[in-house]
């Protein structure tokens, strides 16, 4: 619990308090959410010291200091997610690898998320979104839009990505062990019965036997050009770099791949519809681009989206940015110091733990005037304020492990947002807007309560 410094670095540690013993700060942290960090780091500067599930760890925020960590892997950090993540994911996830095997990894997936792979999905991807806000505008009650939207983001993720060919009672089921898998990946390795460590392996368990199930049942398209869904396309592609996959290996592929792509798109998704209720003229705005296109005709959405049209909704690109940036889904990333380094003037021992700060980073960017105000045009081509160097905006990583999936979760909430500005009423159901929370991804506190209506 006790970290000590390496004494051949005159440096100081950074500044901060270690907590309790074992828990460390954990229930602050948990308590808190976001006002955690931004305590301690008015207190103690942008790179403190702090314990959290379980170890010591360095929290480091600023656009510089992220660069130099995010630029300094494999040689000064590597991967290191809390003991309870690297179990639930498993040996053979991306989360859980490094160096060359990371790599080769990597170019297996990157596959799957390619121009001419998104192409593919984009019309799937659009009918799912359609279906689920037709049933969202048919319920008389409001809709628990971040509870919907996992389940939204899910649906993607296990039928246009994967293809599985599930009943609606199996997709419940499956989103329901789902749920429990994620609340439970960020917890304290205590494997007793009861604690939320022990329901997260069990949850894994039962994805594990569902999956392979799923999978063993799944007609493949890996032969010719004609591939049905990503997984189809990462059997492909494992095959063209003479990487036969295990079943074990599949499985924890499915699960990490649904894992990344679940609470952050769902959070964002709740975030887009939050920011759209709360600023009439950017709906207002959006509606005024897609008539301009031609894809607004008497207040309807019309036709398939086409991947050149989506390019050029421009300011439709700034209020994606913009939401991305104001509520960034993940906080940050975890490392862990290969060797003693410098880092504003204080020391990052080896083998300590280290996670960089993405929404601390954007919320005390000087580059971003107004830091705190939604307002998309900041990223319109006369203002581009993030053009001052990449990493003062982060919302998917930067580096050899930036997110694979950002192209996807682009598209994805950009194909939202054109059928909400085109085809959906929708109005805040409760009388103020609610509390956000930031742990495990940014929401609000109550799920954000919406009535959606039809169109007349
Ligand atoms: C990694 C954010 C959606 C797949 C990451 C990282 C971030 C991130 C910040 C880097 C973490 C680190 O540095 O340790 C987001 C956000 C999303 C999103 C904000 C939605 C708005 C998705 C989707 C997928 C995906 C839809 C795939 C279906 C991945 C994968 C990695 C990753 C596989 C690990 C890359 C590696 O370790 O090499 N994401 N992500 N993400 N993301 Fe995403």
């Amino acid at each position: 619990w006790t970290a000590t410094r390496d004494k051949g670095c005159k440096l100081p540690l950074p500044k901060g308090s270690m907590g309790f013993p074992i828990i460390g700060e954990t229930c602050h942290w948990f308590f808190q959410g976001a006002a955690f960090h931004a305590s301690r780091r008015q207190k103690y500067g942008n790179v403190f010291k702090t314990h959290l599930l379980g170890r010591p760890l360095i929290r480091v925020t600023g656009a510089e200091n992220v660069r130099k960590l995010l630029m300094g892997e494999h040689s000064l950090v590597t991967v290191d997610w809390p003991q309870s993540t690297s179990t639930l994911l498993g040996p053979n996830s991306l989360a859980n690898s490094i160096g060359d095997i990371h790599r080769k990894r990597r170019k297996i997936f990157a596959k799957v998320f390619s121009h001419e792979s998104l192409e593919s999905y984009l019309p799937k991807i659009q009918q799912v979104i359609q279906e689920t806000l037709r049933v969202w505008s048919s319920n008389p009650e409001p809709i628990n839009v971040y509870r919907e939207s996992q389940r939204l983001s899910f649906q993607m993720a296990v039928r246009v990505l994967l293809g599985f060919r599930v009943s609606e009672e199996e997709m419940h089921c499956l989103f329901c062990t789902f749920q429990e898998f994620v609340e439970n990946v960020f917890s304290l390795p205590i494997d007793l019965p009861f604690t939320g460590y022990r329901k997260g392996i069990r949850a894994r368990d039962s994805l594990q036997k569902s999956i392979e199930k799923a999978i063993r049942e799944k007609p493949l398209h890996t032969q010719g050009k004609d591939y049905a869904d990503a997984l189809d396309v990462f059997l492909k592609s494992a095959k063209e770099n003479n990487a036969d996959l295990t079943m074990q290996e599949l499985k924890e592929s499915t699960i990490e791949l649904i894992f990344a792509a679940f609470a952050t798109t769902a959070s964002a998704s709740t975030s887009l519809i939050m920011q759209l209720l709360r600023h009439p003229a950017v709906l207002e705005k959006l509606r005024e681009e897609l008539r301009n296109c031609g894809l607004l005709q008497d207040g309807l959405c019309q036709g398939e989206l086409r991947p050149d049209t989506i390019i050029n909704l421009k300011y439709l690109d700034c209020v994606i940015k913009e939401v991305l940036r104001l509520f960034a889904p993940v906080s940050g990333g975890y490392r862990i110091a290969t060797q003693t380094f410098e880092l504003d003037g204080v020391q990052v021992p080896k083998g300590w733990s280290v996670m960089y700060s993405i929404r601390d980073t954007h919320d005390t960017s000087a580059v971003f005037k107004d830091v705190e105000a939604f307002d998309p045009d900041r990223f319109s081509a006369e203002r581009s304020e993030d053009r001052e160097g990449r990493f003062h905006y982060l919302p998917f990583g930067g580096g050899v492990r930036s997110c694979l999936g950002k192209q996807l979760a682009t598209l994805f909430l950009k194909l939202l947002a054109v059928e909400l500005a085109g085809g959906s009423r929708f109005e805040l159901a409760t009388r103020t807007f609610p509390r956000l929370i930031s742990v495990p991804v940014v929401h609000p506190t109550d799920g954000l309560r919406v009535k959606f209506f039809g169109l007349d």
